[in-house]
């Protein structure tokens, strides 16, 4: 049934795809324009963002692609005041943008730490701080994208501890959010199949799938509609929760 975001305006970070196939940015912006938002694809590299828009114009969505670097401030306040000019307000934040970081406690290094805590926490701080004063008075829905990494024991120490970060700032934004009819929430994806991980190969590939409980492959579609649901009225009372999308994989001890 489409239409669930008819009329609202969305923000997507990281809504372009780093490689070939599907991103969770890419297939949530997609989603997003099927179900009737008006989408602002923002990319560092705006031609992935671009590349998202041509998808959604093919199929008769509304669209438009935005260069940020979501780490800024000031990048993130000219991100939503772009959303505002070009569609008159804006009602969905989703926080996508994110960089892995697979070293472990001996190896991390400090500059490496701080480039993740950038781009995967503090980014999400950032276009929160920009979009809240635009969703005044319209209510509105941010979404930022965690990890099961967050969740259970993992040897990626940036990137957990990153991720985990998520959740925290997502429990305290929808404290300080709910009297003005914000809600936040946030998506733990498991081990789904976007360019992100396509260095593992086709073995990496076929492990990811055979440890979940369900024994089938997550896809960034699987990502995307629980976006979809956050941001749609449905969810309207909904707040400071974390949707794990993965499978069961978070409920075994594989
Ligand atoms: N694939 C998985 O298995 C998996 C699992 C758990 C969580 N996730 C999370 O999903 C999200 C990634 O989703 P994706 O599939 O869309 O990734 P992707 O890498 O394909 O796309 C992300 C886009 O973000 C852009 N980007 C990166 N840093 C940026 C910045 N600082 N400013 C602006 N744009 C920037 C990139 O150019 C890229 O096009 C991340 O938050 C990731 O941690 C993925």
């Amino acid at each position: 049934m489409p239409g669930r975001l008819a009329g609202k305006v969305a923000i997507v970070t990281g809504g372009g795809s780093r490689g070939p196939g599907l991103g969770n940015g890419k297939a949530t912006s997609i989603l997003f324009a099927r179900e009737g938002a008006r989408v602002l694809c923002v990319d560092s590299a705006v031609e992935r963002a671009e590349e998202t828009v041509k998808e959604i114009a093919t199929e008769g969505g509304e669209a438009s692609a935005f260069a940020a670097e979501v780490t800024r401030a000031a990048d993130c306040r000219a991100m939503v005041a772009t959303a505002v000019e070009r569609y008159g307000g804006l009602d969905v934040l989703h926080n996508n943008v994110g960089i892995e970081s697979r070293a472990g406690i001996l190896e991390v290094t400090e500059d490496e730490w701080d480039r993740v805590m950038a781009v995967d926490l503090k980014s999400m701080m950032l276009a929160a701080q920009a979009a809240v004063p635009r969703m005044h008075g319209r209510g509105g829905a941010i979404t930022c994208v965690s990890s099961i990494a967050a969740l259970r024991g993992h040897q990626r120490t940036a990137y957990a501890a990153a991720k985990a970060g998520v959740i925290g700032l997502v429990i305290t934004l929808a404290e300080q959010l709910g009297p003005r009819g914000i809600r936040v929430n946030a998506i733990a994806p498991g081990q789904v199949w976007t360019p992100m991980v396509a260095y593992q190969g086709a073995e990496g590939r076929e492990a990811r799938r055979r440890r979940t409980p369900l024994g089938t492959e997550g896809t960034a579609w699987d990502v995307a509609w629980a976006a979809v649901y956050l941001a749609s009225d449905e969810a309207r009372w909904v707040t400071g929760q974390t949707i794990v999308v993965d499978g069961g994989l978070t409920l075994t001890t594989r």
